[in-house]
């Protein structure tokens, strides 16, 4: 790329307008420029056409894309996609689509535009400017919901192979994968894993979505779907109640409660089986600590230190048994029953 001035001032304000790269990078997602190219260079007039879109402004979109690393603008006002531009793919085996369609939506932007309330306040972004919870709000409108499910599953799917690489969860017989949205986790332990059985548990319009997702894998016969919300109780009967991006979203109280749920049914010698970020070191890790800013102005929880896991825990009947770090960024945070 053309632009490598270091001054701070140039680099300051290439990080200030970083917001536009991911409003460009939302709406090539949202017109799905990415699989309009997955056979190779088209024009932009081509695609304008294929998408529904101003010609010329797709046109100054495409090439401002180009100008970034996720496209490759050739001659006659053709574009390629990169391998940056591949992970866009809605078919990209390990890309984010779901998730790149998600975060620019006026919902969740405009969350993210009220931050300053959130850091003046301390209070949920999000709430403050749509009047709900994200989970009450997502509720009441089917595509809000379906698009983050399939965000949520793109993400799982991006970082699938690192959680089988890091961790070994063939040795449980049966997973509750507790908020385990529309399947895509257990759907691909369960087709690791030949032996294992597996219950999803969320809410009933999230989990509407799971028989698909199941089925596509081939393993719908080894997971039974039950639907509730994990503040009632939680399905019995697992040896490890896995909670991906469960605890994060909430305070403390709400993620206490969520894992007392779990203590009342995690047999003695079962596990559970918290996967998040675990913060780390001042200075590292920006992806954990933008990550904790999102859960601070979208879904109303935080990030958290492995001593804030391990008094949480606590205070819920597991002790902590370790975490084993992930190359996706997260963690499998293991308790068992204390
Ligand atoms: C951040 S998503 C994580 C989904 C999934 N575990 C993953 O990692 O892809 C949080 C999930 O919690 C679910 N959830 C929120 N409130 C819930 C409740 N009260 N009971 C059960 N599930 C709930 C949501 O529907 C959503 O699927």
């Amino acid at each position: 790329m053309a632009d490598q001035d270091q001054r701070p001032a140039v680099e300051l304000r290439r990080l200030v307008n970083g917001y536009q790269v991911s409003q460009c990078i939302y709406v090539a997602a949202a017109l799905g420029i990415a699989d309009l190219l997955a056979d190779g260079p088209r024009s932009s007039d081509e695609l304008a056409a294929a998408a529904d879109a101003d010609p010329r402004s797709l046109h100054r979109l495409l090439r401002a894309l180009a100008a970034v690393g996720v496209l490759c603008e050739e001659d006659d006002r053709r574009f390629a996609l990169t391998e940056l531009g591949e992970a866009i793919r809605s078919d990209a085996p390990e890309g984010i689509a779901g998730w790149a369609a998600f975060v620019g939506r006026p919902s969740h932007w405009q969350a993210w535009g009220d931050l300053l309330h959130s850091v003046r306040t301390g209070e949920n972004a999000f709430r403050h400017v749509h009047g709900t919870d994200v989970w009450s709000y997502r509720a009441e409108r089917p595509e809000e919901s379906e698009v983050f499910d399939r965000a949520m599953m793109t993400l799982t799917r991006s970082s699938n192979r690192a959680f089988v690489e890091a961790y070994d969860f063939g040795r449980f017989g049966t997973i509750v994968d507790v908020g385990g949205g529309n399947g895509a986790l257990l759907a691909l332990l369960l087709a690791r894993y030949p032996a294992l059985k597996g219950v999803l548990f969320d809410q009933p319009h999230v989990v509407a979505g799971a028989g698909e997702v199941l089925g596509a894998a081939g393993v719908a016969e080894r997971c039974r779907v039950v639907s509730g919300s994990f503040f009632d109780g939680i399905p019995p009967g697992g040896d490890a109640y896995l909670l991906k991006a469960i605890i994060h979203d909430w305070e403390d109280a709400e993620s206490r409660a969520i894992l007392r749920e779990c203590r009342a049914v995690v047999p003695d010698a079962g596990a559970l089986l918290v996967i998040d970020r675990v913060l780390g070191p001042p200075n590292t890790d920006p992806a954990a600590k933008l990550s904790d800013l999102n859960m601070l102005v979208a879904a109303g929880g935080c990030e958290r230190t492995l001593e804030e896991f391990e008094s949480l825990f606590a205070e819920a009947g597991f002790r902590l048994v370790g975490a084993t770090p992930t190359a996706a960024g997260l963690s499998v945070i293991e308790g068992a029953p204390d």
